[in-house]
């Protein structure tokens, strides 16, 4: 099972949960006539809590495991998402604390329960919601790790375009791309080390890696160490860019 979908199964508890959590507040606090026995469901929905912030660590903890392993940039879906989550950590805090500590406070941690709710359900939404969604339930597999996946099985076998057709597509990606940060006619550094002679010289200037293209393809996917990675770019966009490296 992939970690996505992992994911994306334990954020349906939590919905759950936090469904759960709204019905016994609601049944507490909103009937004039009460229908269950309150302490039973003070209790659900303590019991509640403490499940949420236990799954939401669990959660937290395979997204920044993630995070640390790829590195990546996160997506415009992938900043409000972290957003919201901090923002529930907080609320949560603050909730507790209304409750335990600052009980003068006591009729605000209702709104903030709900608020919680909210927040949840926009944080499951971005998140799980799309990518069940996109998936199709977690039947395909995600973009991302589709493209990864094809690019991974290029490695050791790519032979390098020399047609001028691919140098003049790679120059036009290097140019949007890259030649913000590397000089493509000296081996001087402007953010990143220049280009000239990469695949000539024997090895990469900072990794010291072989400079074969299987090598610089991996590089544009998992960059090495300060380099943004350029895993969203096509395969036949990166064999493209190395052609054109090739000529440098
Ligand atoms: C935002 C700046 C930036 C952009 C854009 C960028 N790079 Fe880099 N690149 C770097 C830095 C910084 C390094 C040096 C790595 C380090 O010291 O962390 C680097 C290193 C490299 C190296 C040498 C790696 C090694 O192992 O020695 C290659 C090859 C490279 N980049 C290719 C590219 C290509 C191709 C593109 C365009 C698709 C690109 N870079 C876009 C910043 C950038």
């Amino acid at each position: 099972m992939s970690e996505f979908f992992l994911k994306s199964i334990l954020s349906i508890f939590l919905i759950f949960l936090t469904l759960s959590a709204m019905f016994t507040m609601f049944e507490v606090f909103g009937r004039t006539e009460k229908k269950f026995n309150i302490e039973k469901l003070k209790k659900i929905h303590r019991i509640n809590g403490w499940l949420y912030a236990l799954l939401y660590l669990v959660i937290a903890y395979l997204c920044l495991d993630f995070i640390v392993n790829t590195r990546a940039e996160l997506s415009p879906r992938g900043a409000f998402h972290s957003v919201f989550a901090l923002t529930i950590i907080i609320l949560l805090l603050l909730k507790v604390s209304f409750i335990r500590i600052y009980k003068q406070f006591y009729n605000q941690a209702k709104t903030i329960g709900l608020l919680i709710a909210l927040i949840t359900f926009g944080m499951a939404g971005t998140s799980a919601g799309y990518y069940l969604i996109v998936t199709k339930f977690g039947t395909e597999l995600f973009p991302m790790q589709k493209a990864v996946a094809e690019k991974m099985t290029v490695k050791n076998k790519i032979i390098v375009r020399t047609d001028p057709e691919s140098i003049e597509k790679g120059k036009e990606i290097y140019d949007s791309k890259c030649y913000f940060c590397h000089d493509p006619h000296s081996a001087e550094w402007i953010v990143g080390p220049g280009h000239k002679n990469i695949m000539k010289n024997p090895m990469l200037p900072v990794s010291k890696r072989p400079a074969t293209p299987e090598n610089i393809m991996e590089l544009i996917i998992n960059p090495y160490r300060d380099m943004p990675s350029f895993s969203y770019m096509s395969e036949d966009e990166i064999l493209n860019l190395i052609a054109y490296l090739n000529t440098l």
